[in-house]
């Protein structure tokens, strides 16, 4: 699977030392292009990812020795994805206006991949909303812990929403201290 840096979620840094253009995203140069004779030419099949999920997308992967592509960005706006319906309306509304900006972000990921950020009013791609957003877990095990009057913290976040992260602590009988809950998250 070759994927270039267009796709949707999560890409790949550039390669060598990681350079900001002045908007703040990654550039990509010369070393990250991918010389797809080379790769045909390994007679192994592969697959084209990154801006391929287009009408003519399946044409050029094939035309460059490609068994197919991979799609990500069409399938999350589709009517089967699990994507908010409203956001997605909104999503494709900008799209098809052309008016809609992602951006690709070098920090919004704790992966610290870059990673694609939509512009959408109203949504945490907007930095006064993130700023307000209510604080999570920053030790990542449980997503609302808060101190009860005693000093301990309690857990108010349902199992059902625990993070595969959050499943690993709860069985290693890890939890986060007191000391370290009471820097970034208060009581709710
Ligand atoms: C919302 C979203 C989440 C994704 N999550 C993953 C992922 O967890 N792992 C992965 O390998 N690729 C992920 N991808 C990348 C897709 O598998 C696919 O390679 C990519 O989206 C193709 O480019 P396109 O978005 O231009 O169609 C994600 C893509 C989107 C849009």
């Amino acid at each position: 699977m070759i994927e270039t840096p267009a796709a949707g979620g999560h890409s790949a840094p550039p390669r060598g030392r990681m350079m900001l253009d002045p908007a703040g995203e990654p550039v990509y140069g010369p070393r990250d292009e991918v010389d797809l004779g080379k790769v045909a030419a390994l007679g192994l099949p592969f697959w084209l990812a990154g801006g391929y999920g287009t009408s003519g997308g399946l044409g050029r992967a094939w035309a460059a020795g490609a068994e197919g592509i991979q799609v990500g960005s069409a399938f999350a706006l589709c009517r089967e994805s699990g994507l908010d319906p409203g956001l997605r309306r909104r999503l494709r509304e900008q799209a098809a206006s052309g008016a809609l900006q992602v951006r690709n972000d070098p920090r919004a990921s704790p992966t610290g991949f870059p990673f694609k950020v939509a512009a959408v009013a109203g949504t945490l791609s907007e930095q006064e909303v993130y700023q307000a957003r209510p604080r999570l877990c920053d030790l990542g095990y449980l997503r609302t812990p808060y101190q009860k009057a005693d000093g301990s913290i309690g857990y108010r976040c349902p199992p059902s929403q625990w993070t595969p992260m959050c499943v690993r602590a709860a069985r290693r009988r890890r939890r986060p201290t007191a000391a370290a809950c009471a820097t970034d998250c208060s009581p709710r």
